[in-house]
């Protein structure tokens, strides 16, 4: 089975974004290193950014219809700040259960300004990571894979 790894806007930017926030990891070592992840846990990895709310969403609908056929195990989803704005992609992921989705942030949102504070997308997810840096995709990666394994 294959997880899928979902990056939202802006996300393509990693490395060079504020690399005092989101550091110089680029997304491409983000991807490989999840890659890499996945595969040491006996799963393969899928990747896909989007800077677009509705081809989140549709990679969303074609998770949840390959969940059904036991092609995708779980994703990993950091939706950047359509996290603090998104009822269609919060919709979208119930609207795909059981299938798990983690969300992650590389940053603390907590500890940032007031209006990171609040996610949609969180009642949702499966689990949340947040302000490991890019190490919290592994984190997530290893979180999904053990959720996975508890529910079968
Ligand atoms: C982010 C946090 C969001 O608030 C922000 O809009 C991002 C990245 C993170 O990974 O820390 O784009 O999701």
């Amino acid at each position: 089975p294959t997880l899928l790894l979902l990056n939202g806007p802006n996300l393509n930017l990693l490395g060079t974004r504020e690399p005092g926030v989101y550091g110089a990891t680029t997304l491409a070592d983000v991807e490989a290193q999840a890659l890499a992840t996945a595969q040491r846990l006996g799963f393969g990895l899928e990747a896909f950014q989007s800077n677009h709310e509705g081809a989140l969403i549709d990679k969303i609908h074609e998770a949840g219809r390959r969940h059904k056929t036991g092609e995708i195990a779980g994703v990993v989803f950091n939706p950047g700040a359509f996290t603090h704005t998104s009822v269609a992609l919060f919709d979208a992921i119930s609207g795909v259960k059981p299938l798990p989705v983690i969300e992650i942030h590389i940053s603390n949102v907590h500890a940032r300004e007031a209006f990171r504070h609040h996610s949609y997308i969180s009642p949702a997810a499966a689990g949340i990571v947040v302000g490991f840096g890019t190490d919290g995709y592994t984190l997530a990666i290893e979180g999904l894979v053990r959720k996975i394994a508890a529910t079968g």
